[in-house]
This record gives structure tokens, sequence and C-alpha cells, in this order.
């Protein structure tokens, strides 16, 4: 197999276990505040290679727990610091189609209460890959971001590549007022070249703390 399209296969294998994890974590979790719309905000999201799948199976398991026949749509904002990212997201997804509502926006995910473009409340804030190693004071900020950008029964999920990376995050989390519901690991996560680093290694989901 040529190389591209190894990496095309071998990301199209890393969604796949990223959706199974999202079913058992999210089952039963998850509801919408608008009877309508779902709102998910995916925090940091650089070029978003998950933006479909996450919509999908966040849309399917809010349905099924509203109990509800009628589909919800979704509104999808993918926010990164990083303009080349934010830009090529958007060009791979465009505005959305049966019933989702793609934006991408270039944000600062420490100013979000800031900003008049994200005023509205989510359902789900997911921010994969949360990057705590590279800079913890920045990543308190912007969990304390996300925690408030959520809807009153919203949810925090982060994926983590390391193990101890997840712990500092988990901690880091609490500490801003979030409240563990639960936390699990990828058994079938995809090793890297980098020592305990996997893709999508371990998940936790959050409540804020009233
Ligand atoms: C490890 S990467 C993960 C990217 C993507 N979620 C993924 O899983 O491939 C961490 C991301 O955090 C973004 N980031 C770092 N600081 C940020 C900030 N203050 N606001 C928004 N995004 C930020 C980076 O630009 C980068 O895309």
């Amino acid at each position: 197999m040529a190389g591209d399209q190894r990496h095309r296969a071998q990301l199209a294998a890393d969604m796949k276990r990223l959706e199974k994890q999202l079913r058992r974590l999210c089952q039963d979790r998850l509801r919408s505040a608008d009877a309508k719309r779902l709102r998910v905000l995916d925090l940091a999201c650089g070029e978003c290679f998950e933006a479909e799948m996450l919509q999908r199976v966040l849309r399917q398991l809010a349905e099924e727990n509203h109990g509800r026949e009628q589909s919800l749509d979704v509104e999808f904002v993918g926010a990164d610091i990083r303009e080349r990212e934010i830009s090529r997201a958007a060009e791979r997804c465009g505005a959305g189609r049966q019933g989702v509502d793609y934006r991408f926006l270039v944000k600062d995910g420490q100013k979000l209460s800031q900003d008049a473009d994200l005023e509205e409340d989510f359902d789900v804030v997911f921010v994969r890959h949360q990057n705590y190693y590279l800079g913890g004071k920045e990543w308190h900020e912007l969990f304390e971001q996300s925690l408030d950008k959520l809807a009153p029964e919203g949810k925090l999920v982060i994926t983590s590549y390391f193990d101890h990376e997840h712990e500092l995050a988990k901690g880091a989390i609490e500490k801003v007022g979030g409240d563990l519901i639960e936390d699990i690991a990828n058994r079938e996560a995809r090793a890297l070249a980098t020592k305990g680093k996997h893709v999508d290694k371990r998940l936790a989901m959050f409540r804020r703390r009233e």
C-alpha cells in the first residue's frame, strides 16, 4: 500500500475505534438543551478529522436518549488557534448537509468567554488529544472556559495520547470546576512512535460542578 493510502487507512481505523469508545462513554448520558438541535463544540480541533463521525455519533446517542422518533439537527463548531488547520477543516467539511451545520473558527480557547461568536451553550464540548504537557497553565484556562460553555446538562469529553498526561488533565479539570463522570481506557488504541503514546488512548467525561 502506498504511504498516503496507508495513512488514510490508519486514520479511518482510528476513527472507528474512537467511535466505539465514544459510544461506550456517552451512551445514556447525552441530552440536547434545545428540543431540535444538538450543539457541539470541538475545541482545539486541529484539522478536525473526527467532525463527521463525531456529529453523527453524538446525534444518534442524544436521539436515543431522548427516546424520540424525530431527528435532531446538529450545530457543530470546530475551533482552534491555528488558522491553517481551521481552513483545512472548513475546506474538507464544507458548510454541512443533512441536518448538520459546520462552522470552523480560529479561536483562542483561553478567551472564549470574551467571544460574541460563541455565546450559545453547548451540549458537548469535545477536546481530542489535549496537550497538557505543552503548557499546563494554558490548558487549565482552556478547560475552565470549556466548562463555562456547557449547557446545564452539558458534558465535557476529552481524549488523551498518554496515561500520565490524561491524569494531569483530569486533575486540572477537577480543579477548575469539573466533576468526573467516567474515565475509560481504549485498549485497541494504535501505538505511535513515541513510547507510551497512543491515538485516543484514554477518554473521560465531566459535568460542570454546580
Ligand atoms: C495535540 S493537538 C490535537 C489536535 C486535534 N484535536 C487532534 O486530535 O488531532 C492540540 C491542538 O490544540 C490547539 N491549541 C493549543 N492551544 C490552543 C488554544 N489556546 N486555543 C485553541 N486551540 C489551541 C493546537 O493548535 C492543536 O491543534
